[in-house]
């Protein structure tokens, strides 16, 4: 790796580290708070949902196919938030470790690594942000056969396992940075109290995120994300995102700030779900 390479990623890591050292710790009973295995936790977006839920308070594992680079990724997480309760495990330890289980590994390992996991998810909630990407065409919609790559995770695991698709349109790098993110999460899933959860958590980590259906119904999301990636190449943009808008009898505006208002009641906000459609 070129020196000049490795300067920057080192000066990038400071910046970051340097950006998050001034967030105060979220006070909380981290005792109180659930554990968070990230699979892949290693990578971009596994990095950057660590951080945003280790500065919320939880305990984190990070997984990886191996210790070492799971070890070294803890490290850093530890550097940002020191009081962060944060281990690390081999996958599939790290998701027997986990009460929440977040898969964040390329769509191509999706299956390969649900495999060498799977005993460890039973009766536990999966996040997959899983986006079916193939390249080099990544900005054309190629959803798998399974309709999606979280129904094909679903499908994989069966009902004992709750499979809830989210932040498949959130880029990592901002999820690394200290900066409000505009981008809306689309949350999918079989089970509403799966997803009332995961909805949470995305509110946590500082995100609006939105009742999207059933699992089928991650397909829209995932096929989102080539359409983003079209409007960053062709206007420019950088993080092209997307927003929910209308208006709820109860709240008023879908886009109110949730940090200026009562804390939202997961899943109730911005409508509620209940009166229009069961699980
Ligand atoms: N990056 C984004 O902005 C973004 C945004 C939304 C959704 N996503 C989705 O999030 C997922 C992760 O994206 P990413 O950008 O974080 O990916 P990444 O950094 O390229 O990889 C994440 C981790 O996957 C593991 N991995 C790599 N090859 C593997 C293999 N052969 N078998 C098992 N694990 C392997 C690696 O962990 P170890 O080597 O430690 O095992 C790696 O650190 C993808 O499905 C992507 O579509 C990404």
């Amino acid at each position: 790796m070129p020196g000049g390479f490795r300067h920057g990623v080192r000066a990038a890591n400071r910046r970051i580290m340097r950006c998050f050292a001034v967030l105060a710790f979220k006070e909380t009973n981290v005792a109180d708070r659930e554990t968070i295995a990230i699979l892949g936790g290693t990578g971009d977006l596994g990095t950057g949902l660590a951080i945003r839920w280790a500065k919320a308070g939880y305990r984190i594992v990070i997984g990886s196919r191996t210790l070492e680079k799971a070890q070294n990724a803890v490290a850093n997480l530890t550097a940002i938030s020191p009081e962060t309760p944060a281990e690390a495990k081999v996958n599939p330890a790290a998701a027997a470790a986990g009460d929440i289980v977040v898969l964040t590994v390329p769509a191509e390992h999706q299956t390969s690594t649900l495999q060498t996991v799977r005993a460890g998810l039973a009766g536990k909630i999966l996040i997959d942000v899983t986006v079916p990407l193939v390249p080099p065409r990544v900005g054309t919609v190629q959803l798998p056969p399974e309709g999606s790559a979280g129904k094909r995770a679903q499908d994989f695991l069966g009902d004992d396992v709750m499979v809830v698709t989210a932040f498949q349109n959130v880029a990592a790098h901002l999820l690394k940075e200290d900066v409000a993110i505009e981008c809306d999460v689309l949350v999918a899933g079989n089970k509403r109290a799966a997803r009332d959860k995961v909805i949470q958590l995305a509110e946590q980590a500082g995100m609006r995120a939105w009742h999207a259906g059933p699992i089928e119904n991650s397909a829209a999301a995932e096929a989102l994300t080539s359409v983003l990636i079209q409007i960053n190449r062709r206007h420019e943009i950088s993080h092209s995102g997307v927003q929910i808008v209308g208006q709820s009898p109860q709240r008023g505006s879908a886009r109110g700030n949730p940090s200026q208002e009562e804390s939202p009641q997961p899943g109730s906000a911005r409508g509620n779900p209940s009166q229009t459609q069961a699980d």
